[in-house]
């Protein structure tokens, strides 16, 4: 029986008993499962060969299958050797040692310990004096404590909750119309409703237990289109530093009410969704105008891409059980930031693609095409500086007015009800606030790739839900007012034309130089514009080591967090 979940098939620490779901109907797969078996493997050695799983490859799986394919490619340039070691860490860990100091008193001061991306991945690991804490915090709440729910594991409650499994859920066949087994973190139970609180924090964390930021002195930049800036400004208020939200004027009501009341000042820029230029173009006028601040952009900082590696992908991977088939994982990408989790999984599962959607009103990876469109939080008109292209098997495109069709048969009274007279099992209904628009994008996503590849039962595909309805109830009353009440025949041509009518149209599987195409792309934001160099831009692509030693940094990261820790004092006289 297939079943709709959003709750944890993980228990939080050895030994403990694994959790009944709050809500839903226990899945099969939750019973007698070996995840903290699979745990510790991952812990220990996180290439080890898991049972059922097969071996990661020991050479870039895309650059090995697609060769053959394209028959050749143009030779790596005389300056790039691609077989050298050049051992120079991407994310800048260099320690100033002056104001690394007025960092730790700030932390002091305000009670802030920073948790490690270990302890973000496994809550076990939480001092029990945070987590006692907790008990009385809300999940929202401006309360330093609050940066260790920056995690995939958070009990789904809004206030008091502790920590269990991964929080997902399981589309049921009756609502996908296909057979592969579709799943989804849902990011709804973050700090501010959206996983991109994580993001931000991978961004913020390098910079602040080096010294490189000192939150006492300098304002913290987020630009984006919406949710990285609320995760900033959450976790520049946590740490009581000023910060700057700078994103486009047309976002959701939402994301502006409540940067009002958390962020220092909002920067809106002109346009909507896509326009990302001039988000930089703001962030060039701040970096001249003299100010002290740090600009955390997301577009380019491995941080965020790093935190999606080992964060994101290890939740993925946790609810992936033993022996199941990952076929692949989708995303649509803004920053780039979460498809790192599926360069993850296609390392613990090489078999599995990944895939990069977008919408088609602005195919920039499709098509090098451009445009403005309605799913907030993606495509940029431009390829992310940290987005790795040698990783991405697939491109695709929605079609924006389908998500947009999708939250209103999800929300709408008479959407649940049709969806409830073909069968949609009620628990799995009721759960469907927990997609966004980009949510619904990411399921269709996910559909369209499982129908291309013939997936069958037995194969799953990961994806994930960045936030959920919350953030868009103002959307669902524009277009009530604008288009009527949804009636059951609105609801029908929603299901049918948009979510089961999802075919393999807008889908390119991408070879090895099309794959470069797509790299090359970024010469004309990042080294024309942004000041990067052509060096790095070929780094990224022919130096085999580059992207793996962002991914080896995270345990120096942590060793810097620990001693952070230690040098605030907190940890020492008490309990936590
Ligand atoms: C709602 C929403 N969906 C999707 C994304 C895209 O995620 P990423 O930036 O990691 O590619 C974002 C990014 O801000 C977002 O806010």
């Amino acid at each position: 029986m297939l079943l709709f979940l959003s709750v944890p098939i993980a228990a939080a620490g050895a030994g403990a008993a694994p959790r009944a779901p709050a809500t839903n109907p226990v899945a099969p797969r939750q019973k007698g499962c070996s995840i903290n078996a699979l745990r510790g493997a991952t812990e220990k050695a996180p290439h080890a060969t898991w049972p059922g799983l097969f071996k990661p490859a020991a050479v870039d799986p895309a650059q090995g299958s697609s060769r053959g394919r394209a028959g050749g490619r143009a030779a790596a340039p005389d300056s790039m050797n691609r077989d050298a070691k050049d051992t120079r860490p991407m994310i800048d860990l260099t320690v100033d040692g002056e104001r690394l100091k007025s960092a730790v008193r700030r932390a002091r001061e305000r009670d802030i310990l920073i948790p490690t991306f270990a302890q973000m991945k496994d809550p076990a690991l939480i001092p029990e004096g945070v987590k006692s804490r907790l008990l009385h915090t809300g999940l929202w709440d401006l309360d330093a404590r609050n940066l260790f729910r920056i995690t995939w594991h958070n009990d789904p409650v809004p206030r008091g909750g502790g920590f269990g499994g991964v929080n997902f859920v399981e589309f049921p066949r009756s609502l996908t119309g296909v057979e592969a087994r579709i799943f989804a973190l849902v990011g709804k139970w973050f700090p501010t409703g959206a996983h991109k609180v994580g993001a931000a924090f991978g961004c913020l964390v390098p910079r602040l237990v080096t010294g490189q930021f000192d939150p006492a002195a300098e304002k913290a930049v987020w630009p984006s289109t919406g949710n990285f800036c609320r995760g900033g400004a959450f976790d520049s208020a946590l740490l009581g530093c000023a910060s700057v939200a700078v994103l486009p004027e047309g976002m959701s009501r939402e994301r502006f009410e409540w940067l009002a009341n958390v962020a220092g000042e909002v920067v809106a820029t002109p346009g909507t969704e896509s326009n990302v230029k001039e988000i930089f173009d703001r962030c060039g006028e701040l970096r001249r105008s003299g100010e002290d601040l740090v600009i955390f952009n997301q577009f380019e900082e491995f941080g965020n891409h790093l935190w999606h590696y080992d964060v994101t992908g290890r939740a993925m991977a946790d609810v992936l059980r033993a022996g199941e088939t990952l076929g692949g994982s989708v995303f649509t990408t803004g920053s780039a930031g979460t498809i790192a989790a599926g360069e993850r999984l296609k390392e613990l599962f090489p078999a599995s693609k990944v895939a990069a959607s977008e919408a088609l009103q602005c195919p920039t990876l499709l098509q090098n095409g451009f445009g403005a469109h309605r799913i907030e939080g993606i495509g940029d008109k431009h390829v992310p500086w940290i987005h790795n292209l040698r990783a991405t098997d697939m491109v695709m495109a929605i079609d924006d007015e389908a998500p947009i069709q999708l939250i209103r048969l999800f929300n709408e009274p008479e959407g649940k009800r049709y969806l409830a007279r073909r069968g949609v099992p009620e628990p799995c209904i009721e759960q469907l606030e927990l997609l966004g628009i980009s949510g619904a994008a990411n399921l269709l996503s996910a559909i369209k790739m499982a129908r291309w590849y013939e997936w069958g039962a037995g194969y799953a595909v990961m994806t994930v839900l960045t936030d959920s309805v919350d953030m868009y109830r103002s959307r669902l009353r524009e277009l009530a007012a604008a288009r009527g009440e949804f009636s059951s025949e609105d609801a029908a041509v929603a299901c049918h034309r948009y979510l089961l009518g999802q075919g393999t149209e807008h889908v390119e599987e991408l070879t090895w130089p099309q794959r470069k195409r797509l790299h090359n792309l970024k010469y004309f934001t990042w080294i024309e514009q942004q000041g990067k160099t052509q060096a790095e831009l070929e780094a990224q692509w022919y130096d085999n080591g580059y992207w793996s030693r962002i991914h080896g940094q995270v345990g120096e990261i942590d060793a810097l967090i620990e001693q952070f820790n230690r040098m605030t004092g907190l940890l020492s006289h008490r309990s936590d």
